[in-house]
């Protein structure tokens, strides 16, 4: 299992020993979370604390945009180094023009679904996509209570890439800790969000380390 450590529950008067924990852990990716206060009733950060995170930290950034219109920041997301440029379904009317748009910048482009969206709004994107992000909370808080029909989304996304042939990689985000990653590793999860399980954890990176053996 992979593993994205969620950086919106780590102590944002003190970042630095937050991200060298996690340059010295086996994450396999760094988590930011982007909220506009419109497509999510939250507001988390903004380019000039993502541009110092981006910096220090020396995993791989696997950005969620939560906010209207994210192909406005294409340009500015590549500019930070990013690896993965999640953006909403729910926040793009025209989809695979945006798709193409994050790949003609060099970055895999994730799709992410809310809980309410259903996993079949993606058939005819799947095969252009590198990730889909399948949300286990309403974006927009960390700490919130897992929704367990999650699970039954990720196995049937899993049906769809292994049908279609697709090689998009299944991450969830939302609630996760070692009972709810099982049955997610279990249902053909690949990666693993989690913000306030791990920075939350005494030891932290030992926690990342639990979640990578599922
Ligand atoms: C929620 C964010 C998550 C959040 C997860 O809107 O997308 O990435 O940090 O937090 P936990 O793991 O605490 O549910
Ligand atoms: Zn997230």
């Amino acid at each position: 299992m992979l593993v994205s450590p969620s950086l919106l529950s780590a102590d944002f008067g003190n970042l630095a020993p937050d991200l060298e924990m996690i340059n010295a852990s086996e994450a396999d990716y760094l988590h930011l979370d982007v909220m506009d206060g419109v497509f999510v009733p939250n507001i988390s950060f903004g380019f000039p604390v993502m541009k110092a995170v981006a910096q220090r930290c020396k995993k791989p950034l696997d950005v969620h945009l939560m906010i209207v219109k994210p192909e406005n920041w294409i340009s500015q997301i590549r500019d930070l180094g990013a690896e993965i440029m999640n953006v909403h379904q729910e926040a793009c009317p025209q989809l695979h023009s945006v798709v193409q748009r994050i790949h003609a910048a060099g970055m895999k482009a994730g799709v992410t679904i809310n809980p309410a969206t259903p996993v079949n709004t993606l058939v005819d994107i799947i095969e252009d996509v590198d990730l889909v992000l399948i949300m286990s909370v309403n974006p927009g808080f960390g700490g919130q209570k897992f929704i367990p029909h999650a699970v039954k989304k990720v196995r049937e996304l899993r049906n769809l890439i292994d049908a279609t042939g697709s090689k998009a990689k299944i991450e969830v985000d939302g609630g996760v800790n070692l009972e709810t990653g099982k049955l997610l590793a279990e249902a053909g999860a690949d990666i693993l969000v989690a913000g306030s399980f791990v920075f939350g954890a005494e030891n932290p990176a030992e926690t990342i380390k639990k979640l990578r053996s599922l």
